[in-house]
């Protein structure tokens, strides 16, 4: 997406600051660009990485499916007339009460990768489908999900055969090799690792049905990624030599939606401490920079500014010593009022940000 200087000063003319800026064209381009790359690979986009009205609504029309990690997310695709076989609730742990609730708003199929939570669902929703989450641990991801989700390849027979034994439907296995990772190996170590258990289940004639790759595929921030057609080749590959008729499916966030917006920001403040420049913007690590801290993300921000690039520090607006942005960039010199834009700002950034301080949300306003 291209901002050009005077469209960013004409929105803050019109909107104030700070503005999150998305493009639905944008998204629905992402969403096309993977679903094309991973021809057999039915897309649920992962709502938790950007959650906002004008985002699912988009997507809903470009006909994508929905990742929903809870209730609320549930009902907000729902909200847009998603037919409930294009949502799956992926959330491994449900909070106690709620399976009852989901399967009467549509949800059919439930995650797992223990046996409480089998045990739960056996409970809650007798003889329901169960796909069992499979740990990943990879070392090229920015964000792990490998320690807290996941039962260990080795673990995943006996809870398909635990699912069978309390009357539930074993429809398949899931995993996600973490947010942000710059290769595509880890996929198709556990396509071939999924491989192994999907041929014990069918040897015992229990044969499972969908396999479900999750997220994980990468965008440029600071630094440059792999480009995704060659990203996807082996995944695809993998997939049609380990699984050439079984149903896969995928839960792509950031690849969606990350590129889809920026962030447009002013200087509300301004001084030099130990010889290096502070400036402060009017969003921070509480707001739409939540990234920084939960999602480990270090964006690229350009000045409207033209001069010298100087080194800086930039700090959000509240009273926290902790709402420092980043303490390592390069800028040319700016006065209170001037603009600064971060790129790739449309995932995890307004989905985790806060009003500490009494700070309104970000403003988003969409455009194409
Ligand atoms: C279960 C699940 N699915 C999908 C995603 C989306 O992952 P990504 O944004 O890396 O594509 C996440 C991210 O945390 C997740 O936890």
């Amino acid at each position: 997406m291209i901002l050009s200087p005077d469209h960013a000063r004409q929105l803050v003319a019109q909107h104030g600051s700070p503005l999150l800026l998305v493009s639905t064209n944008t998204l629905q381009q992402r969403y096309r660009i993977l679903a094309d790359l991973l021809s057999r690979v039915g897309l649920y986009y992962a709502v938790k990485s950007n959650p906002h009205p004008a985002v699912l609504k988009a997507l809903a029309e470009a006909g994508s499916g929905f990742d929903v990690a809870s209730e609320a997310e549930l009902d907000a695709v729902l909200k847009y007339g998603v037919a409930s076989e294009r949502i799956i609730y992926t959330n491994p742990i449900k909070p106690m009460g709620a399976i009852g609730r989901l399967s009467e708003k549509g949800v059919a199929t439930y995650f797992y990768d223990n046996d409480l939570e089998l045990e739960k669902i056996a409970r809650d929703c007798p003889g329901v489908r169960v796909i069992l989450r499979i740990n990943v641990i990879n070392p090229n991801c920015v964000v792990d999900l490998g320690q807290k989700f996941g039962c260990h390849v080795s673990a995943a027979e006996p809870l398909l055969m635990k699912a069978i034994q309390l009357g539930l439907h074993p429809a398949g296995l899931s995993f996600h090799v973490g947010s942000q990772t710059s290769i595509p190996q880890p996929y198709a170590d556990t396509i071939s690792a999924c491989k192994n258990i999907f041929n014990h289940m069918a040897l015992q004639g229990l044969p499972l049905e969908v396999l479900d790759i999750g997220g994980g595929f990468p965008i440029p921030y600071k630094a440059n990624t792999m480009p995704i057609d060659a990203f996807c080749k082996p995944i695809a590959a993998a997939l049609d030599r380990y699984f050439p008729n079984t149903k896969i499916i995928a839960e792509p966030g950031r690849f969606i939606s990350g590129p889809a917006a920026q962030l447009v920001t002013r200087v509300i403040g301004k001084e030099t401490r130990n010889g290096i420049v502070w400036y402060y913007l009017d969003d921070g690590i509480y707001g739409s920079f939540s990234g920084c801290i939960f999602d480990h993300a270090s964006y690229q921000f350009t000045s409207l500014n033209e001069g010298e690039l100087r080194p800086c520090v930039l700090a959000g607006p509240t009273c926290d010593s902790f709402d420092i942005i980043s303490s390592g960039e390069y800028l040319p010199p700016m006065e209170i009022g001037d603009i600064l834009i971060a790129e790739n700002m449309g995932a995890y950034t307004n989905a985790s940000a806060t009003t500490f301080n009494g700070i309104p949300l970000t403003k988003v306003v969409e455009i194409n």
